[in-house]
């Protein structure tokens, strides 16, 4: 769901056009049209009081907000200063395990390809998959599932993908998409874009503390069962695969609309899958959202878009997408 803060983004705008812009703007005119040097230096001296005043809230924001609120400017809802600290802690124990799985998840992530790192089948699907695991997270028919029932690790990141730094971000990264997504995202882009609709990743990778912190203010605002309906719990959210990105507008009011449409009728051609249709809460777990779609390359979706009646990866796989409390 939507975490961009609208109204932040406009106050930061304004915040720095009257700090910035207004001073430049006085100083020119005064340099044009003072009368003498006198008056000009005045007018300096009343710029250079106007920068300093204006910069004190700037450093009551960077003393009592945390950094990350300003590492991401406008980007999305910020961390508190407890979760900073946590996700500190968390990258400093991580770190040891990192490199190893950095060497083990590559190009297994994208479907319809052989992995060559060891594996380790914990099962059977219903429809007779095995049910792989690697470091802690699941692949079924090369495709790195993550749902209800089948989680990723905290520290997982997604590897190769366009920004290559995603373990970096503890707030959205928009580009850290999984590079052959991403290119096949920048096409499909482009080809709205000719028939007039314009697309863009609202939220793209979000890092578990990100998610947790998510789901958790859905929780105390909606309550957990209304919750677990819309927002996945930290862990539990293709988010942080990589391979998967909100467009546009992730609420309820994109629903139905032109871009809506277009992406339901189109998204297959470029590999993408609806991962949440409308009507099939019972097999994903989760609501309709018009709006998020997943990686899964392009035979694979074009199955799945199934005429524009898709047919979910859990019903495809035969898996289930169920917490276990
Ligand atoms: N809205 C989807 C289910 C998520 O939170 O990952
Ligand atoms: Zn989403």
């Amino acid at each position: 769901m939507c975490e961009r803060s609208m109204i932040f983004s406009i106050i930061y705008y304004v915040y720095n056009f009257v700090w910035i812009a207004i001073p430049i703007i006085y100083l020119i005119t005064f340099k044009l049209y003072a009368s003498n040097r006198k008056v000009y230096i005045k007018a300096v001296k009343y710029v250079l009081i106007w920068l300093v005043v204006l910069c004190i809230p700037k450093f009551i924001g960077w003393t009592f907000f945390p950094k990350t609120c300003y590492n991401c400017a406008l980007n999305n809802v910020c961390l508190d200063k407890e979760d900073e600290k946590k996700e500190m802690d968390n990258t400093k124990t991580e770190s040891t395990t990192k490199s190893v799985q950095t060497t083990t998840t590559t190009k297994s992530e994208i479907p319809n390809t052989t992995h060559n790192q060891p594996t380790n089948v914990i099962g059977k699907s219903s429809k007779g998959y095995d049910i792989i695991e690697v470091d802690g997270a699941t692949y079924i028919n090369g495709l790195l599932i993550v749902n209800k029932t089948y989680a990723v690790p905290s520290n997982y990141v997604p590897k190769n993908t366009k920004n290559p730094k995603p373990e970096t971000y503890t707030n959205a990264c928009q580009d850290c998409i999984d590079l052959e997504a991403y290119e096949e995202w920048t096409k499909m882009k482009a080809d709205a874009a000719s028939v007039g609709i314009n697309l863009w990743i609202q939220s793209g990778y979000r890092p578990y503390v990100l998610q947790q912190k998510l789901y958790n203010n859905y929780v105390a605002r909606d309550g957990k069962a209304e919750a677990d309906r819309y927002s996945a719990r930290p862990g539990y959210s293709e988010h942080q695969t990589g391979l998967c990105f909100d467009i546009n507008n992730p609420s309820r009011s994109f629903n139905g609309t032109t871009e809506a449409k277009w992406i339901n009728d189109n998204a297959s051609r470029y590999g993408f899958i609806l991962r949440y249709p409308k009507d099939k809460e019972n097999e994903t777990g989760y609501m309709y959202e018009s709006w998020h779609v997943r990686y899964v390359g392009k035979e694979l979706a074009e199955t799945l878009y199934n005429n524009g009646d898709w047919i979910t990866l859990e019903s495809y796989l035969g898996i289930t997408s169920e917490y276990t409390n």
